[in-house]
């Protein structure tokens, strides 16, 4: 509430002085999301897909830190339909928050929902996404927060921003795609093509589109605003001739560094500049997985072009190969590079405190399913435990004292410890339950996430709902509690919302349970998602007058 009488106050200020009302510094911006049913003839595909007001991506939403954002979706499909503000703190307002059975009942076929959230203390992009079923697979978008008006960016201003959406594109439908691979057990069909701004680029079996171009004049820069959007796939970003210096990542400015590889995790979002510093031409750009366990993945590289002004048509394009698949070391190098920028202005704030010390396995499992085509099913878990969803929404279930919805026992470690990483893995079936971690609000929280072999090693970037976290520390093999916190990072890890757990390895990070309510947390590769990789903490409620959940609004959707 201080925020938005701050709004009021400064709002009245700027009419006093007669100045114009698009000088007023934080405002609601309205957006209206129809979620509709469109076809596409791009990317050879014949049936239509669900969409954001028939546009894919979806539309982007601009907003300055500090305003309020309004968004209207109104649900047209036959699919029950909720959107997840990817990386948007949601301060007290958990409402708003989106995942479908965590905070929300999701809004019912012909059904609406007003989001309304403020963007309190974040600038830089992050995105936004159906946050139920498969149907984030063609149903997102961009949210790009200016910084407050008048205030800098902590690097040289661009010349121009540019959004750009990785993504993933299956030929059939995505939601067949899923429900016949829950149906016999195993693991769903690979993508069929890689996207860039919804377009694959050239392809052999897909006669229709040329790819996504990028007009740049020489000499000037240029800031990608790049999200992962992909379900199930890290990608690799690269410009070919252009080095691309990273400046922020999860809408937290980073230390800048120049790097002529990106890695991104589904989820994750990077600002990197370029400058046109090359002789007039045509430029590849290529995004390609990265995987280095033995995990099927859609390999494909999907390309789109930078384009100087003024170059011929018949100019022939300079190529760039991407990294190898199984690029391990690139990709840590990427990783190793990242830190806050840790600035006077913009201070990491590291818990140096630990209130709660968690440690948690991450992998797969296998579980008995008499239907399934093996007689079992691929599992996933935290800690053993296989999410199983409500059928009442968390947060309602938390705010109204509704018992029997979820247990608040999750272990806050294995409950049988292994060797995670060896080669002897013992535990391969899980438990299921509704289980959640209970944290006191402005706790400290250290969580380390341990990857297990089980079935295979592979890398999990994992997503918490609700707050930002450090990352201070990541190794390869088991996490040791008397050798690793020795070399934690606690003065510039890096500030992000999604982190990619090393394959056959562990990440801990650090983060301060100051946003009362129900927050998700989950493996962003869809398919893990779908098979239990996911948990929610439940943060009571502070003392104080502004740290408690505010009452839900009246138009909140019921299941
Ligand atoms: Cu981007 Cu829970 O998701």
């Amino acid at each position: 509430m201080a925020g938005a009488w701050l709004c009021v106050a400064a709002t009245m200020v700027v009419l006093l002085a007669f100045a114009l009302s698009t000088t007023v510094e934080c405002r609601t911006r309205n957006y209206k999301f129809n979620v509709v049913m469109t076809n596409t003839t791009k990317l050879c595909k014949s049936k239509p897909i669900v969409t954001v007001n028939g546009r894919f991506p979806g539309p982007t939403i601009v907003a300055r830190e500090d305003d309020t954002v309004t968004v209207k979706v109104v649900n047209h499909v036959k699919y029950n339909v909720s959107i997840h503000w990817h990386g948007i703190r949601q301060l007290r307002t958990g409402w708003a928050d989106g995942p479908a059975y965590i905070t929300q009942c999701p809004i019912q076929p012909g059904g609406v929902y007003v989001y309304k959230f403020t963007l309190t203390g974040q600038r830089g992009t992050l995105w936004w996404h159906a946050h139920v079923l498969w149907l984030r697979a063609t149903v997102h978008g961009s949210i790009v927060i200016l910084p407050k008006l008048g205030v800098p960016y902590p690097f040289p201003k661009p010349n121009k921003e540019v959004v750009v959406v990785l993504g993933e594109w299956w030929k059939s439908d995505t939601e067949a795609v899923i429900n016949q691979a829950q149906k016999s057990g195993q693991a769903p069909n690979v993508s069929d093509a890689h996207t860039i701004n919804g377009n694959p680029g050239p392809m052999p079996s897909c006669l229709a589109n040329g790819g996504f171009k990028l007009p740049v004049d020489e000499g000037k820069t240029y800031m990608l605003r790049i999200i992962n959007a992909a379900l199930n796939e890290e990608l690799f970003f690269r410009i070919a001739n252009h080095k691309l210096t990273v400046v922020e990542v999860d809408a937290v400015y980073v230390k800048p560094f120049t790097t002529d590889t990106i890695l991104i995790a589904p989820g994750q979002t990077t600002n990197a500049l370029i400058t046109a510093s090359q002789k007039a031409g045509k430029y590849l750009m290529a995004v390609s997985p990265f995987m280095d366990a033995p995990i099927a993945v859609d390999n494909l590289t999907a390309t789109a072009s930078l384009r100087y002004s003024g170059v011929l048509t018949s100019t022939a394009m300079k190529l760039v190969a991407p990294p190898p698949q199984n690029a391990t070391p690139v990709a840590n190098a990427f990783m190793n590079s990242l830190r806050s920028l840790n600035s006077k202005t913009y201070p990491a704030n590291v818990p140096l405190t630990v209130d709660h010390s968690l440690f948690f396995t991450i992998g797969l499992g296998i579980n008995a399913c008499p239907t399934c085509v093996n007689g079992s099913r691929v599992v996933a878990s935290i800690n053993n435990v296989t999410f199983v969803m409500p059928t009442t929404a968390l947060l309602q279930a938390h705010y109204f004292n509704i018992s029997g919805v979820f247990t608040d026992d999750f272990p806050s470690k294995p409950l049988m410890p292994f060797n995670y990483t060896g080669s002897q893995l013992t535990s391969f079936s899980t438990n299921t339950g509704t289980k959640l971690y209970r944290l006191a609000y402005n706790s400290t929280v250290q969580l380390v996430l341990q990857d297990t072999g089980i079935l295979t090693p592979e890398s999990h970037p994992i997503h918490l709902h609700g707050f930002n976290f450090f990352v201070v520390g990541r190794g390869i093999g088991n996490f040791n509690p008397n050798k690793d916190p020795k070399n934690f990072n606690l003065v510039d890890p890096v500030e992000r919302n999604t982190v990619g757990v090393p394959t056959g390895g562990w990440t801990a990070i650090r983060f301060k349970a100051d946003n009362p309510g129900v927050w998700f947390m989950h493996c962003h590769l869809e398919v893990h998602t779908t098979w239990g990789l996911k948990m929610a903490f439940v943060v009571d409620n502070g003392k104080g007058p502004n740290e408690s959940v505010i009452p839900p609004p009246s138009d909140l959707p019921k299941c």
